[in-house]
Formats: structure tokens, sequence, C-alpha cells
């Protein structure tokens, strides 16, 4: 068997094209442009990706992009005031800080201090305890979009069997919040739980969020379920070649071993062009709900949970 490949990158730019639209009659409408600011602390590669490219496709949707790049030596103290700052401006409506924070900041205070309405990452503890309890929350934006994949392809998820592989803050608990939600019978393994090759093979879904490089086998798929891959790992590809520094060239993988999964699963998202291209989608999609509302507005049904 071969497995259905969800194309996340498709859904994405669909999700951006529809966010784009609504921040077109926004302005129209009411003479504002949702903005998203980010903060980005030190110079972690990775985070530097992500931020220019949210930049970018916050640009493209026709929305404001505010910036706040702080040293890798920046105290608790100034990180709160331009948090600070950013609450009490008009024209940002979501606030991101990028996380990992360098060591020294604490991540919970800096993120407890975002107010939970501009909080479009879903990570502020109120939004955390309204996800939990059922209430409208804003929610973390990859285990968001791991669900409008999930949800585009089955419809109701109802009854199914979830197990998901991961237990963080970011995507683990989140997505395990989502899919009991969605009334699946979920299941959430870790590094300390026992036969997790067992127990990944009872999923109807499957989520891998673990961040180890081509974990999860095709023995811990049940024959037709969904796998949906979260992970981003950049691993040494020395069949590619080498850099000019002669380190061998790079590729990226999931946490799943995809062409081995493919074989068994029903439906699996690729990596790159699966998961990864919906984070910020969604996070676009949540800046304009939390500008509607900001505005007394009720923001579109089809953007919102
Ligand atoms: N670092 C990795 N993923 C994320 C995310 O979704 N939001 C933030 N703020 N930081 C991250």
């Amino acid at each position: 068997m071969s497995a259905k490949i969800i194309d996340g990158k498709a859904f994405a730019a669909k999700l951006r094209a529809r966010v784009a639209e609504e921040v077109a009659a926004l302005k129209a409408s009411k003479a504002v442009t949702p903005g998203l600011a980010v903060v980005l602390v030190g110079e972690d590669p990775a985070s530097q990706v992500y931020v220019r490219n949210k930049n970018a496709q916050t640009l493209e949707a026709g929305m404001a992009s505010f910036e706040r790049r702080m040293s890798a030596e920046t105290t608790e103290a100034e990180l709160l005031a331009v948090i600070n700052e950013l609450n009490h401006d008009p024209a940002v409506h979501g606030i991101l800080v990028q996380l990992p924070l360098p060591k020294h900041l604490d991540s919970d205070l800096a993120i407890n201090a975002i107010a939970p309405e501009k909080d479009v990452d879903g990570f502020h503890i109120s939004n955390v305890g309204r996800l939990a309890t059922g209430q409208s929350a804003a929610v973390p934006c990859t285990p968001l979009g791991c669900l409008l994949l999930l949800r585009d392809l089955h419809g109701d998820l109802s009854g199914m069997d979830a197990v998901v592989l991961g237990r963080s803050n970011i995507v683990g608990k989140p997505m395990a919040q989502l899919l009991l939600s969605s009334s699946c019978t979920v299941t959430v393994a870790h590094s300390r739980t026992r036969d997790i090759e067992a127990v990944s093979r009872r999923a109807d879904i499957l989520v891998a969020a673990v961040g180890r490089p081509e974990m999860v086998k095709a023995s811990w798929i049940k024959p037709g379920a969904t796998v949906i891959d979260v992970g981003i790992n950049r691993i040494d590809a020395p069949e590619r070649g080498t850099k000019p520094d002669g380190s061998p060239k790079t590729r990226l993988v999931g946490d799943v071993a995809y062409a081995e999964a493919a074989e068994v699963a029903g439906a699996i998202t690729p990596v790159p062009g699966g998961v990864g291209p919906m984070t910020i989608a969604c996070l676009l999609a949540g800046t304009v709900v939390a500008c509607c509302r900001s505005l007394g507005v009720a923001p579109p049904s089809d953007l919102t949970l």
C-alpha cells in the first residue's frame, strides 16, 4: 500500500489566501490593518529563519509586521518592558515571543506577561486553561495546523484512537487537548513510555512530535493509519556531496522514517511540505481573529475552531 500524501503546503497556501481576503475586508470596512509583533532575543539560527519567514508571509497577507530583535544579553526587565509596550500598542493585535529564549531568561514569565487577548501563540496560562476547559481560546499554531489537516482528511474525528508522541507545551500537550476536544481517545506517549512501538501501533491517528530524526518506523504504524509528522530535523546527507568548507551537505527529515512509513500508513504528511507551512498560516489566521475581537467584530467562522 502507498499512503496518500497530505499536502500541507497547498492547504497552508489556501489558508493564507483566506487570511489575505479578511485582511483586505478589515482594511476596507474598518480602516484597520491586523498587526503581528514578533520578539526575537538572541541569535538562535533556527529562530532567525522562522522569524524571517513569518515576517515575509505577514506582509504578503497584507498585514503589518513588527519585529523586535533584542541582543542575547537582554535582561528580564528589558524584555518585559518591550512586551508591555506591545501590549499597549493599538496597532499590534498579536504578539509572539520566539522560543527558546536565552537560558538566563524565564520564558514562563515572558509569555505570561503578554496580554492574553494578544497571545496568538496560545501559550499564556489563561489560554492554556481555556483550551483545557473547552472555552474559546487562542490555540498553539502547530497543533492547530495538524488538527486542520486531520479534519480536512477525515471530517469528524470522534471515536478515533489518537496517539501523540511527545509532551511539550508547544506541540504535544495542546495537540492532545485538541484531539480530546474532537472526541478522540487520546494517549500521550513520551521518552518514559513502556513499549512505545506497541502503543503507537494502536493509533488511527499518530502524531509524532519528539524531535528525533526518523524515530517512528513502519513497524510502529497500524496499516491504514494517518501519520502526522511534526518533526523538522536537519541531518547530514553525505550522499549529496560536501559544502565549500568540506562538511557534508544536509537535508531535512521528520520524526518519521518517511519512505517505509508511507508503505504502511493510509495517509502521511511529508517533511518538508506537511505540517511546517501550517504553523505560520495558523499564526496569521489567529492574528486576524485577535484583530476582529479587539474591534468587537465576530471573527470569520472558518478562521476559528
Ligand atoms: N519555537 C518553536 N515553535 C514555536 C512557536 O510555535 N512559537 C514560538 N513562540 N516559538 C516557537
